[in-house]
């Protein structure tokens, strides 16, 4: 098994290019390698899943069961509305943690909520890549923390 699949959503692909002034400059690409080297400071192993099909997200974390101990998301707009998405993620045994780049709290209403929250430990909003960081640090506590149980 893997440690962790850092899982991104619909219109992520577009990053660098897709409202700079919310989402900053850098790329998929670039967010890609900082989310596999944040993984690897924390001696992480790590995939990396973007997907813009709501179809392809679900059954990307049904197939993390079993080969990821923990999942980073961010499910894009599918946050605010997708079930199925919390769905799938309530299957998933291990730890979860919802990443924003912007902060959702500080946009329009509808962005204010996640159905998606309630399902995982943690969220972290509004700190640009650097969540994705935050991130990666919580699941390797939370999985040293198991560890530690199963001992
Ligand atoms: C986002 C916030 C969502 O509201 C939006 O639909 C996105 C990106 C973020 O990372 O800030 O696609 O998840």
């Amino acid at each position: 098994m893997r440690d962790v699949i850092f899982l991104l959503g619909p219109n992520l692909d577009q990053l660098g290019r897709r409202e700079p002034e919310i989402y900053g400059t850098l790329t998929l690409e670039d967010l890609s390698r900082y989310c596999e080297s944040v993984a690897a400071e924390f001696a992480l192993s790590a995939a990396v899943f973007q997907t813009n099909s709501e179809a392809k997200f679900i059954e990307a974390i049904h197939e993390a069961i079993g080969s990821f101990k923990a999942i980073v998301v961010n499910p894009g707009a599918f946050t605010h509305y997708s079930y199925a998405i919390a769905d799938a993620l309530a299957m998933f045994p291990g730890p979860k943690l919802e990443v924003h780049l912007s902060n959702v709290y500080g946009r329009e209403p509808w962005r204010h909520r996640s159905v998606v929250s309630p399902v995982a430990n943690g969220a972290i909003v509004g700190l640009g890549i650097l969540g994705f960081k935050v991130a990666a640090m919580a699941v390797s506590g939370l999985l040293a923390d198991i560890d530690a149980g199963a001992k």
